[in-house]
């Protein structure tokens, strides 16, 4: 293969009159371990079809203190408490993957995973929604998780269980879990209408309750303030739950809502450079102006004129991420070019705003626009996409470390993720109990690599200066999260289908098909 392909690449150097060529990644193989991620961050009882093997059965108890059945969901980052928001949030992004991209996931073979993905986060905020107007926020609590270091079999920690209800409402995790929900039905619409009619009637629901009983969350839930607060409100969830029920089921209702609230909860009113579990408006505004760009339903006169201040909003955004803003509102970026928003988990930025940038390219392109207007210049549609590509290839290795922020990928990836299960001997190596502190001296603090290659997690990434630091202590930067590699799926989909048609578009005179560089990256994966 590897012969092959060098001669490959001799040939079409030899007939080029400037070669271009660069080493592409392999798409496919990211797609694939993103996906994967997810089941290291499984909470509850595995499947006999798991494939992240040093990973077993945890918090099986959960929700058991409390009468309620909370066994389920994910584990957010390195740690081992389920904290609802940021767990419905990357339930949304994978779904708005799997929506815009299925076709792409399914022709490179992951149709299958990336719907257990999802449904593994679903299953649990079915469960967690016990009653029309109480939503289970969080099992375990930062505090008492993080002095611990354990495996998440091995949990000693108290895994007390915290609601939220008419006295003590939290619209911003009830309108994220809705909006997760009926992103979530329009993925199985087709595989599974039953389920996917279940996803819908809960998302109704929850987003009834969210608007009726208004509050922040972390006022009802205090423990999650110091590590899932909600700077942004409640106001953008709910504009996000409206009009992804708006997609899923095509009710007028839901658009009303985000026009007539569109200058009360800031939809058209706030120009944001980044979007994140906590602030969703360019995500909003993103999704609104698909509405009008696509034109697939009649629009009056008034959501137009809403729908067209949405889309100045999405496009500013847009316009941020590509330098063209004036200045003062575009998004630094490190001198290798990565978008940087701030030092704790930078990444987080980057792959929303690849994902971003990648469906605005393809909304865009689909309304037969040719260009984004900025306040810099116009830029093509296609430039988006290419800006999201070096992105993603930042993220897999070009980059001026030479290594790929995403794990498991290309020879060189963090060793030392700031993981308690993946720094510590697999389970199903070794089932002797590793007590709460034991877990810091006999595994924390050594320097030697993680024994466990947490495949497809996306570390919090690089500083300003690109600087990276590989060390488990560095969680700022080696951290990962579900939400950092959720939005990633979508644009490796879209990447490797590109890759794809250009592979087919590169066949050599004389029969023989260049397998091209992108099957070199795939030796080395
Ligand atoms: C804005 O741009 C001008 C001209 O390009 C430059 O002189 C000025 O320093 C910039 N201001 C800021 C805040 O970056
Ligand atoms: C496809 O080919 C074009 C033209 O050579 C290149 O600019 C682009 O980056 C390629 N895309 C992918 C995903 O490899």
């Amino acid at each position: 293969m590897v012969s092959i392909s060098i001669v490959c690449l001799l040939s079409l150097f030899l007939l080029l009159p400037s070669p271009t060529i660069t080493a592409a990644f392999n798409y496919k193989s990211a797609l694939s371990k993103s996906i994967l991620y997810f089941e290291s961050q499984r909470s509850g009882h595995l499947p006999h079809t798991q494939r992240a093997t040093w990973r077993h059965h945890s918090g099986l108890a959960d929700g058991l203190q409390q009468g309620v059945d909370l066994v389920g969901g994910y584990y957010d980052a390195g740690d081992h408490v389920k904290f609802g928001l940021p767990m419905a949030f990357t339930v949304t992004m994978l779904s708005w993957g799997a929506a815009e991209y299925g076709e792409e996931i399914a022709a490179a073979g992951e149709e299958r995973h990336v719907l257990e993905a999802i449904k593994w986060g679903t299953d649990y905020f079915v469960k967690a929604h016990t009653e029309a107007n109480v939503l289970w926020a969080e099992v375990g609590d930062g505090d008492t998780d993080h002095y611990c270091w354990q495996r998440p079999e091995d949990m000693t920690t108290p895994r007390q269980a915290y609601k939220i209800d008419t006295n003590k409402p939290g619209s911003d995790l009830a309108g994220e879990t809705a909006a997760a929900m009926a992103a979530a039905s329009i993925v199985f619409r087709k595989s599974d209408p039953h389920y996917s009619h279940l996803l819908l009637h809960h998302a109704q629901q929850l987003f009834e309750f969210g608007d009726k009983y208004r509050g922040n969350y972390d006022k009802s839930v205090e423990k999650v303030r110091s590590f899932y607060g909600s700077v942004s409100g409640y106001m953008d969830e709910l504009l996000w739950a409206a009009l992804w029920l708006h997609r899923a089921t095509g009710k007028r209702e839901y658009l009303d809502y985000a026009v007539a609230n569109g200058v009360f909860f800031g939809g058209t009113e706030w120009s944001i450079k980044e979007f994140s579990w906590d602030v969703k408006f360019a995500g909003i505004q993103v999704l609104a102006a698909k509405i009008l760009l696509l034109k697939e339903e009649p629009l009056t006169e008034n959501h137009q004129k809403v729908l067209q201040q949405y889309r100045a909003k999405a496009e500013h955004y847009i316009c941020s991420c590509l330098n063209k803003n004036n200045n003062g509102s575009n998004v630094l970026r490190t001198p290798g070019g990565l978008l940087f928003v701030r030092p704790w988990n930078n990444m987080q930025y980057v792959s929303t705003a690849a994902f971003l940038l990648t469906i605005y390219s393809d909304y865009l392109t689909a309304a037969s626009e040719k260009e984004l207007h900025c306040y810099e210049g116009t830029v093509p549609a296609a430039d988006l996409l290419d800006f999201a590509k070096t992105q993603a290839d930042y993220i897999l290795g070009n980059n001026p470390n030479g290594l790929s922020y995403l794990v498991g990928f290309g020879r060189r990836y963090p060793t030392r993720v700031h993981h308690r299960g993946a720094s510590m001997v697999a389970y199903r190596e070794s089932q002797g109990f590793i007590g709460c502190t034991q877990g810091y001296d006999e595994w924390y603090s050594r320097r030697k690599p993680n024994p466990n290659v947490i495949v497809g997690a996306i570390v919090g990434g690089p500083g300003l200066r690109d600087e990276f630091l590989d060390e488990r202590g560095n969680y700022m930067q080696t951290e990962a999260c579900t939400y950092n590699t959720a939005p990633m799926v979508g644009v490796f989909a879209k990447l490797n289908s590109l890759a794809q048609t250009n592979l087919s578009k590169g066949s050599l005179p004389g029969g023989l098909k260049c397998l091209g560089s992108s099957e070199l990256a795939a030796e080395q994966n």
